[in-house]
């Protein structure tokens, strides 16, 4: 049985434009999402991760401008909706946290009156119920004494607890899709763990889609069915998880995989990927990934490499080509 894709991004072009210049900062990225499958997107910072997040939601910031492509929910184009059918779509079908979670609550709301005043907004519920349905939420991202908490401010949550919180309110309408960008940055290495393993237990729990944004792999290799690699806008590589780990294809992939065993082996000297992503806007005739890359060619340094479809996996990479 095939699984009907519940997001389609297709050929998605966005550009920031100021002082009469335009600057791509996403060409031409395409994907899909399935039903009740976790997607992460991967890459260094200034890699398009967030952009393409907020586009989705048609949140961009107003120098932002989608140039091309179609972003398709349940076969809906997003970017030809009206602001009252994105309003539905925003919450109720599509949720986002993002990486700092006590910058997203209102520090003079208590946690209570934010999650009530979210599910009013979108159900015609009392009072009453709508407190009864925040305990609940409270408790299924695991905050004790739930009743005791609606009632304190964010500033007596931690970090950890005030992203369980967002968790919370991003659940309280029973999305379709969950969007998680770099959910567990701002927090503690323990921390981290147990915010990945509830997304992980409430995706189960709820059978909904995520999009897990990072620049960590090895986040994502807990988490993910599927992952993407974003470099300077574009989809470099894209395989099932354990593919991807197990045997990596796109010189840049490997890069990002051997930083990571460095780490986890503790070796003195760690392999990073030499050299810096291109500035946003920075035009290159070949692979963007060339002036970095160990196995460049010289086809490299004029020719964009296409997508290139391997049974269940794409790479952009020449070497890779086949003929
Ligand atoms: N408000 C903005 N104005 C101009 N450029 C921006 C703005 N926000 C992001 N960018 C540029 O867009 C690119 C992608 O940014 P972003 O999606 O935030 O990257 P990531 O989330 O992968 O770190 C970056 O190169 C960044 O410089
Ligand atoms: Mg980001």
């Amino acid at each position: 049985m095939s699984i009907s894709p519940i997001l389609e991004v297709r050929d998605l072009e966005i550009s920031f434009h100021a002082q009469k210049r335009s600057m791509p900062v996403l060409r031409g990225l395409s994907y899909s999402l399935s039903k009740g499958r976790v997607l992460a997107v991967v890459g260094e910072s200034g890699s398009g991760k967030t952009i393409q997040a907020l586009s989705l939601l048609s949140l961009l910031p107003p120098a932002a401008r989608v140039t091309g492509g179609e972003i398709l929910y349940n076969a809906q184009n997003i970017l030809a909706l009206s602001p009252a059918q994105l309003r539905h779509i925003r919450g109720e079908k599509i949720a986002m946290i993002f990486q700092d979670p006590s910058a997203s609550l209102n520090p003079v709301l208590t946690i209570g009156e934010q999650l009530v005043e979210t599910l009013r907004t979108h159900q015609k519920i009392s009072k009453k119920e709508a407190t009864l349905q925040a305990v609940k939420l409270l408790e299924k991202v695991g905050i004790a004494e739930p009743e005791k908490r609606l009632k304190e401010y964010p500033f007596q949550f931690s970090g950890g607890m005030c992203q369980r919180v967002m968790i919370a309110i991003a659940l309280s309408l029973k999305p379709d899709i969950l969007i998680a960008d770099e959910p567990t940055t701002a927090l503690d290495v323990t921390i981290q763990a147990q915010i990945l393993r509830l997304i992980k237990a409430l995706q189960q729990q709820t059978g909904m889609s995520v999009i897990f944004i990072t620049h960590n792999l090895a986040l994502a290799s807990e988490i993910a069915d599927e992952v993407l690699v974003l470099y300077a806008g574009r989809c470099m590589e894209q395989a099932p998880v354990k593919d991807l780990f197990s045997h990596p294809l796109h010189p840049y992939t490997k890069g990002l995989l051997s930083s990571l065993v460095s780490v986890h082996k503790k070796t003195e000297k760690l392999a990073a990927i030499a050299g810096n992503p291109p500035v946003a806007g920075e035009e290159f005739a070949g692979c963007p990934f060339a002036p970095r890359c160990p196995s460049v060619m010289e086809k490299c340094r004029c020719q964009l490499p296409p997508l290139f479809e391997k049974e269940n996996r794409r790479v952009r990479c020449w070497l890779e080509e086949t003929i």
